[in-house]
């Protein structure tokens, strides 16, 4: 099956924010395209948006002016009677499935026998979409995400009675639109907005046991984890209304899985009207004149010159190696037993350690050493410029200090957190990895489709897939029972997955 002709007709119905942006990336591709919306002042709104994208980009010389020209005199108003012509159209009208199943049943009846219909819900079923049309196997989601002409993504959704050969048609004709296409099942919050949860849900969570401030977080998971927003900057730009909205709809969509659990301060929020940067006020403070907050940073003292690493350190060996070449004199000692694979750092009287999903005070005590301080999972131990930190409730003050001075020495500026389960970037990651891992098992999309969909729908540095297989499921096996342990109940219950250990990258049950 191949895309859709470059002169293949494209219809858009609906043309607010996606509508116009979906217009514009067909017609950028060299369709004709017909754009309709029950407001006809809607459309030649939206015609004057492309109209000054397209100079936008002629101006910075992205665009040739004669391309521009030509894209825009593509996109043309049209009535219901034009749409015979159409071979797909997607609706991208309000988020109403009365209103998208009553469209479609309307479009069936004027367009072609080939015609696609595709929606662009972001929440709703594609099966309850397409049920009770004529064709249910001709209606097929396309998700983009906003705004469709910047973001890379587009999720190829399948209904129950959605052919392969539609979906497929879809899929091959966002790639030629220059999209990378992932396909999944219709299924609550599709791949992006289900498998994200995790990294607003758990963020939360950890706020919730008052582990460190919001910018301390935010700093950690931006710095340490690699991605371009912490999750309270990244909900104050989505808006708290929108993000509450997503969650609470995947949390009932799955008959209330605890793991999708909306956040009660989440709520609060929403109730007091900080809905984040759009009303001024949310986790942070965007009225003039606010002090911005600033993350939590252990400058310590007495930093020691001789620090022993016992056994190895693992995907974290690099901050040996920086400490080097810091001037730091690091004595290597054989680790025995556990600290063969799982080793530490002894910096003076302290011990330095990769955080494993149970509490440091918990690990103090079973591990006989008082002054532990846990870190935090990093993407790259090599590049990070920050360290998440929880020391045991047993470790001294002094101990830390030491500990702080000698990493900010490797260059590792030390941002301490209240003795949290997992701290908070290996907990958000081991939750995605966990999300993923059921959403192949439950054959809802590939392992492939998974990453593709986090890399290019929502700019995660590495998808949950690849963080699996860098780091090992054992490790993430280990992480997510001491989570479940600690704090009993579902929520940290392991894929199935997990516990056998492996997927196929492209092994899809269809
Ligand atoms: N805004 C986003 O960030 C985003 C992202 C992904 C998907 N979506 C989905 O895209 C769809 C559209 O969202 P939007 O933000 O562009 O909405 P919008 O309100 O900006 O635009 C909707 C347009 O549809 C028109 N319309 C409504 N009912 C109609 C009907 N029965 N027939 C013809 N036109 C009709 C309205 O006049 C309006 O111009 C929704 O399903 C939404 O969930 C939105």
């Amino acid at each position: 099956m191949a895309a859709l002709a470059k002169d293949a007709v494209i219809g858009v119905i609906g043309a607010g924010v996606m509508g116009a942006g979906i217009a514009q990336v067909a017609a950028a591709a060299g369709h004709p395209v017909l754009l309709l919306d029950a407001q006809p002042e809607a459309i030649a709104r939206a015609r004057a948006d492309v109209e000054k994208d397209l100079q936008s980009r002629v101006g910075k010389g992205r665009l040739a002016a004669e391309e521009a020209r030509a894209t825009l005199a593509r996109l043309q108003p049209a009535d219901w009677d034009d749409l015979g012509r159409c071979a797909l159209v997607v609706e991208a009208i309000a988020e109403d499935l009365e209103a998208k199943r009553t469209l479609v049943a309307r479009l069936q009846q004027g367009v072609g026998r080939h015609c696609i219909i595709a929606t662009n819900t972001s929440s709703l079923s594609v099966t309850a979409i397409a049920a009770g049309s004529h064709h249910p196997e001709r209606v097929v989601g396309m998700h983009f995400f906003n705004p469709p002409t910047r973001m890379k993504l587009v999720e190829v959704i399948s209904g129950v009675d959605t052919s392969a050969e539609a979906a497929r048609t879809v899929f091959d004709t966002a790639e030629a639109w220059g999209k990378k296409a992932a396909t999944a099942r219709s299924t609550p919050g599709f791949i992006v907005n289900r498998i994200a949860r995790p990294f607003y849900g758990e963020a939360w969570r950890v706020l919730a046991e008052s582990a460190a401030s919001p910018a301390t977080l935010d700093a950690i998971v931006r710095d340490c984890g690699g991605f371009p927003m912490g999750p309270f900057e990244l909900m104050d730009l989505i808006g708290h209304d929108v993000n509450f909205k997503v969650t609470q709809s995947v949390f009932e969509a799955t008959f209330g899985d605890r793991r999708y659990t909306p956040s009660l301060a989440q709520q609060e929020l929403v109730r007091a009207g900080r809905l984040g940067r759009k009303s001024g006020r949310g986790i942070y403070d965007f009225r003039d004149g606010a002090a911005r907050s600033q993350p939590t940073v252990e400058a310590g003292s007495d930093p020691v010159r001789r620090v022993v690493a016992v056994g190895s350190l693992g995907i974290a060996t690099p901050i040996i190696t920086r400490l080097e070449q810091a001037g730091i004199d690091v004595v290597r000692v054989q680790g025995t037993g556990a600290a063969a694979t799982a080793g530490w750092l002894e910096i003076g009287g302290a011990r330095l350690m990769l955080t494993d999903g149970r509490p440091a005070t918990r690990r103090a005590a079973e591990e006989g050493h008082e002054h532990l301080v846990l870190f935090d999972l990093a993407l790259d131990y090599a590049a990070t410029p920050r360290l998440g930190l929880a020391p045991a409730d047993q470790c001294g003050p002094a101990a830390l200090r030491t500990v702080c001075a000698t990493l900010a020495k490797g260059g590792f500026a030390c941002s301490p957190m209240d003795d949290v389960a997992g701290l908070i970037v290996l907990r958000i990651i081991a939750m995605l990895v966990n999300e993923a891992a059921d959403a192949v098992a439950y054959g809802i999309c590939t392992a492939d489709a998974i990453d593709d969909a986090m890399r290019y729908g929502v700019n995660y540095p590495r998808g949950p897939m690849a963080w699996a297989e860098s780091v090992g499921l054992d490790f993430f096996a280990r992480v997510l029972a001491n989570l479940r342990e600690h704090y009993g109940g579902e929520r940290y219950r392991t894929s199935v997955l997990i516990q056998r250990r492996g997927w196929t990258r492209s092994g899809f049950r269809e």
